[in-house]
């Protein structure tokens, strides 16, 4: 079913009942009673949220979960791949799991010799890559999970200047280099950034849908594929999808405690890219997003991985999901 784009949390509620065929006041309720609870001191209502978030969507909801694109370090070809996915598949909920942006310029890592860095550009060039994305999928509301690059920013300035770096808004309360803020974001745009407890990006902020599966970015890091977010569900004792390691996997199984199922959702980066130096064929990455449904209240969510195919000689990048297709264009 077709749906305009929500302008605000709570026509994303209004909508999603619509949608969905459930209950707009129960909907409603759901969708934002946590957020108004925990950020009632707070002048900028739902842009932003710090914590591990609970959200309960209702049966039928569809999701999609964008790991580690890593702008402008992203892989073209693919964004092509997933334009396309998203415009059939439309998700109610769009999910950033963190690493939307590299903040390569403010990176303490040496640099590579004559690569050029403007932390500006990379703003600008993230904020309309992701409103693109948000266009293209038509979703109700959007959920930006922090990671540790974006984090680089308040890292950067605590170091020289951590009396800086705790100075707050006198009208809004919010920290006054935050990243939701330099990005452009107003109060009333559907897009809730979610930070950790002590407004860091990273490895503390998360949504949990319906109970049952925590997204974070993630702060387990294994070797393999399948082991991080396998590692990470055992130590909450809940179900959880990740991205921060880049690799792609998936276990289901049964414990003691019930089902865990722990989901890898790989990376959106183009590995040639200069600011990408570390990545190499031995680390095991590989392009994917997630997909799923909320189904008997539980949210089934699979990694679609992206692969190069060679089309006529040329290379594109291509997912299938549901029995079709989607890859890069012909031009
Ligand atoms: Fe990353």
């Amino acid at each position: 079913m077709k749906t305009t784009h929500a302008s605000s949390l709570e026509d994303a509620a209004v909508q999603l009942a619509k949608a969905t065929g459930a209950e707009p006041a129960e909907i409603r309720q759901r969708l934002y009673a946590e957020l108004r609870a925990r950020n009632a001191n707070r002048g900028l209502g739902y842009l932003s949220y710090a914590g591990i978030l609970p959200l309960d969507l209702p049966e039928g909801t569809r999701i999609v979960v964008l790991p580690d694109i890593h702008v402008p370090a992203h892989d073209k070809l693919a964004m092509w791949a997933i334009k396309a996915f998203l415009k059939d598949y439309q998700p109610h909920i769009l999910i950033f799991i963190g690493d939307v942006a590299d903040v390569f310029a403010l990176s303490r890592w040496a640099r590579p010799p004559r690569v050029v860095a403007n932390q500006q550009a990379e703003l600008d060039e993230t904020r309309r890559l992701v409103d693109s994305l948000i266009k293209v999928s038509n979703c109700l509301h959007v959920f930006y999970i922090m990671g540790n690059h974006e984090d680089r920013m308040l890292r950067y300035l605590t170091d020289p200047a951590a009396g800086l770096a705790n100075i707050v808004d006198f009208s809004t309360r919010e920290p006054i280099l935050n990243f939701h803020g330099l990005m452009g974001y107003k109060p009333g745009d559907p897009v809730t950034f979610i930070y950790d407890m002590a407004e860091r990006g990273g490895f503390g902020g998360a949504i949990l849908i319906n109970g049952d599966l925590e997204l974070h970015h993630g702060h387990i890091v294994r070797p393999h594929p399948g082991v991080s977010p396998r590692a990470d569900a055992d130590e909450s004792g809940r179900s959880t999808a990740t991205g921060h390691t880049h690799r792609v996997g998936m276990t289901v199984r049964q414990t003691t405690n019930g089902e865990l199922r722990a989901v890898e959702l790989g990376h959106l980066v183009d590995v040639r890219h200069p600011f990408v130096a570390y990545a190499n064929l031995s680390n095991n990455w590989h392009p994917a997003i997630g997909a799923g449904k909320v189904v008997g209240g539980k949210v089934h969510l699979q990694p679609l991985p992206i692969k190069q195919v060679l089309v006529n000689g040329r290379p594109k990048m291509a997912l299938t999901f549901a029995g079709k297709v989607y890859r890069t264009p012909d031009r």
